[in-house]
């Protein structure tokens, strides 16, 4: 497998922002082969091929776009399903949809040979998550779920430090990341309501995975009490969250989540965490500030992309398209880099014998830096705890020999 096809389904926001950004920089080092981009209408996939930015950094790049431009309005929910049928197997297919969507889009691409890169979270139970991994298993295929905050240099560096024993044991932690006001006003009126999801639901499984990915702990139970607060069209949603997690060493982590950061505020979210640890008989911390990486500027206008500022605090370390030395913009960050792991470890796997393969992929479950179904369903844990709990008024969820129960 040199130059693997590739079929992302979806053309979206993380597609336009990350993925197929990081799929162009792939094919423009010769890493990866065509590309196609599936979604159920036209006009998605003509936006994204059109998009400016993209254009300006990726000349000559292009992705063949599905459904064509000659299909009418409507929807085509199903067909992706073509679109992995009629590829060779073992390629790569890319799980880019809302989330309750990727359980069907993965077993479509496992049951036709295809390794899968699924945007997080891999699905939302773990009945789900075991299914996949078996599926996975029996067919020698890898599944990468993309969790790119393990990329940032600076959790590598956490994970690395704690596991030397700098640190001593994880005691408590307190993680925020809190969304700009004006994805109320967005598409998310209609899906984000209460009975479908929560703030900590969608965006604080970054950080309890980065505690398991920094400490090695896995999560035993949770407690999630949430605010309703009505969107601009009437609809309910959990729009504030406070979440406790308790580890399996007694550990705590308080995640806060929200769609309320002023959409003056400086940066396009605010996020970070503090972890507080001991080997008995001192204590240490490490205090990240996710958001704001040091940099303030401030432009003569506006902007116009949706919540940006006059006065602004960029990150340089998710996704920046900087200037390339070859002409064309090249991208930067870990949202890149998260993308280009998955993708090696794809072809790693491939370009193994035929009787080396399972034990590959083996060691890429235990060595725990990619997510995989078969090291991270602690995840889906924490989210059916998390649904059970905040649907039950802020009870406390325990998981417990792979299933999730109220206490
Ligand atoms: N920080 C992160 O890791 C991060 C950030 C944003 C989004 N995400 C995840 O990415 C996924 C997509 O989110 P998004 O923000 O891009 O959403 P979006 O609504 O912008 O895009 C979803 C895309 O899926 C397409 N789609 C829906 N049903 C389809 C079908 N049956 N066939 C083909 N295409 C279909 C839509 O047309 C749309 O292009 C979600 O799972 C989300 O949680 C992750």
């Amino acid at each position: 497998m040199k130059q693997p096809e590739i079929v992302m389904v979806g053309g979206g926001m993380i597609a336009h922002d990350q993925i197929l950004p990081s799929l162009y920089q792939l094919q423009r080092l010769g890493r990866i082969g065509p590309i196609t981009v599936c979604a159920q209408h036209h006009r998605t996939v003509r936006a994204l091929a059109e998009n400016e930015m993209i254009g300006k950094a990726f000349p000559g790049h292009s992705f063949r776009p599905l459904p064509g431009p000659d299909a009418g309005s409507t929807p085509q929910p199903e067909l992706y399903k073509d679109a992995i049928a009629a590829l060779p197997p073992r390629q790569i297919v890319i799980a880019a949809v809302p989330d309750q969507l990727h359980h069907e889009v993965i077993m479509t691409a496992l049951r036709h040979d295809q390794h899968v890169l699924a945007v997080k979270p891999l699905v939302l139970s773990l009945q789900e998550a075991r299914e996949i991994e078996n599926q996975a298993r029996a067919r020698k295929l890898l599944v990468g779920v993309e969790y790119h905050k393990r990329f940032d240099d600076r959790s590598l560096l956490a994970r690395r430090r704690y596991r030397a024993g700098m640190f001593g044991e994880f005691k408590l932690g307190t993680a925020r990341l809190m969304e700009k006001w004006y994805y109320r006003h967005s598409n998310f009126q209609n899906w984000f309501t209460c009975e479908n999801t929560d703030s900590f639901t969608y965006i604080g499984c970054h950080y309890t995975d980065l505690v398991h990915f920094v400490t090695g702990l896995l999560p035993v139970s949770v407690s999630v009490y949430g605010i309703k607060d009505k969107f601009p069209n009437g609809n309910e949603g959990y729009l504030y969250t406070d979440a406790r997690v308790i580890w399996n060493n007694g550990a705590c982590l308080n995640v806060q989540n929200s769609l309320s950061f002023p959409d003056e505020g400086p940066g396009s979210n605010t996020q970070g965490i503090t972890m507080y640890f001991s080997d008995g008989a001192r204590g240490a911390w490490l205090d990240h500030s996710d958001q704001y990486r040091g940099l303030r500027y401030c432009y003569t206008q506006r902007p116009d992309s949706p919540g940006a500022t006059t006065f602004s605090e960029p990150s340089t370390e998710y996704f920046q398209y900087l200037e390339s030395p070859s002409g064309g913009l090249q991208p930067a960050g870990y949202g890149y880099r998260s993308v280009e792991a998955i993708i090696a470890a794809i072809q790693r796997v491939e370009a193994a014998p035929e009787a080396e393969r399972a034990a590959l992929l083996t060691e890429i479950d235990h060595l725990g830096i990619i997510a995989t179904p078969a090291n991270s369903s602690y995840n889906e844990a924490v989210t059916e705890a998390a649904r059970l709990s905040i649907l039950n008024g802020g009870r406390e969820a325990v998981i417990e020999a792979g299933s999730v129960r109220l206490r």
